[in-house]
């Protein structure tokens, strides 16, 4: 295991109706006037909005608010929010909703205090500095409420990028599975997919003896496999909603994830797959993954061969440890198709012809350096390969 540090002091509030003492933990957390953010209608649609705004006002907090976040959040609406802020004197910015919200939640937050462009944190610039974030989350799926990262896509170009650093984790993140249970099929499923991926992340890794951090990856993973038919099958199923949710949290604060190289080149891969076709991100994943899992498969067969066996239930072919691996790959591709997520590239909107634009700029993004990856570090030519086999 490597030398690590791990802090995350995001105070989570878990359960029913926990939505309305928002106002206390805003006042707790030094908030006085606040920016209430959230998406394109489903917390005005739930009442959930109204909830919170009586909690505010019962908390003598004053507050302004700002809708209208896409999915795959845009800049446009991080600088109006900056904008309204700086007007409007906001000391604390409240995000209603999902991945999304909170995401555009914190650009904002880290826009207000920087004189600069906010989008030089989206170019690699590290965060150290933005008002503080609250978040009562609506769907399990991105992690954003214990994250310290924001993932924001600019229209000029639709750049997808990520920013990263303390001050982005929430102060406080209010987790109601309840509110989750009017969730589309869809979206749920996506949420799954992209928890699960956010283990995988972390699961494939070149660093030797991380027993516990594996077993804790394999356990999350587990929980998500037994838990997401449930909810698929039946909507309201407040416990199996609730085992996601917090799967969601541990998925994703890289309490799995330290003392550990991780890969994320999936990642990277899938965020040029939503600038360019728009598709949710838990989506994108459930095409990228699986091929990754494939192109890489032979770097260590037998970490694959492990997964499959743990996690999976796979019997472990110890002459021919690759016939597991890939068994293994397979239930994965089998789970995701129950679940209702697309398998193809061309599902999803993409065409073979574009393959060379989202491999070169999925290889240039971010950082810059012409490969994705620490698990098997992979050239352009590879990220290609990749995603010629999701076709
Ligand atoms: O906008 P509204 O009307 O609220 O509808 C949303 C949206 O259409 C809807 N929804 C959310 N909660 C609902 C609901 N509908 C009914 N009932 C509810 N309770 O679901 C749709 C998707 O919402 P979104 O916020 O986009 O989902 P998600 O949480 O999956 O967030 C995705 C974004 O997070 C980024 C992704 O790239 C993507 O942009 N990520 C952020 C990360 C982070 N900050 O740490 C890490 C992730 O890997 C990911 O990249
Ligand atoms: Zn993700």
């Amino acid at each position: 295991m490597k030398n690590f540090t791990f802090f995350s002091p995001t105070y989570f509030v878990f359960g029913k109706d926990e939505e309305n003492s928002a106002g206390k933990y805003v006042k707790r957390f030094g908030g006085s006037k606040v920016l209430i953010h959230y998406g394109g209608g489903s917390v005005v649609r739930s009442g959930l909005l109204d909830r919170v705004k009586a909690s505010l006002t019962a908390n003598d907090i004053a507050f302004v608010e700002l809708g209208g976040v896409l999915p795959n959040p845009r800049s446009g609406l991080v600088y109006q929010g900056i904008e309204l802020c700086r007007k409007e004197n906001v000391d604390f910015v409240l995000a209603v909703g999902g991945g999304s919200t909170i995401d555009s939640a914190k650009a904002i937050a880290a826009g207000v205090v920087y004189e600069g462009d906010f989008w030089d944190f989206y170019m690699g610039k590290p965060v150290t500095k933005a008002l503080p974030v609250g978040t009562i989350l609506t769907i399990a799926a991105a992690g954003s409420e214990g994250s310290p990262d924001s993932v924001i896509t600019k229209e000029e170009g639709m750049l997808k990028r990520g920013a990263s650093g303390e001050a982005y984790r929430p102060v406080f993140s209010i987790l109601n599975p309840a509110l989750t249970q009017t969730l589309p099929a869809y979206q749920t499923a996506c949420g799954v997919t992209d928890i699960m991926a956010h283990l995988f992340e972390r699961y494939f890794t070149n660093t030797q003896d991380v027993e516990v951090t594996d077993r804790v990856i394999e356990a999350l993973l587990m929980t998500m496999i037994n838990e997401a038919p449930k909810v698929i099958e039946n909507p309201d199923d407040y416990q199996a909603r609730a085992n996601i949710m917090w799967a969601g949290m541990l998925a994703h604060n890289n309490c799995c994830g330290v003392g550990r190289e991780q890969d994320w080149s999936s990642h990277d891969m899938e965020h040029e797959l939503s600038a360019l076709y728009d598709c949710a991100h838990g989506a994108g994943l459930a095409v990228v993954f699986p091929a990754w899992m494939e192109y890489t498969m032979q770097h260590d067969v037998m970490r694959f061969a492990q997964l499959a066996n743990r996690v999976w239930g796979c019997a472990m072919d110890f002459q021919h440890p690759e016939r597991t691996a890939k068994a293994g790959i397979q239930a994965f591709r089998s789970f995701l198709k129950s679940i209702g997520m697309p398998q193809t590239l061309t599902e999803l909107g993409g065409k073979e012809e574009d393959i060379p634009y989202l491999a070169h700029t999925a290889a240039y993004g971010n950082e810059g350096n012409g490969c994705l990856g620490r698990f098997v570090e992979l050239k352009e030519e590879d990220i290609a390969n990749i995603y010629r086999l999701m076709l």
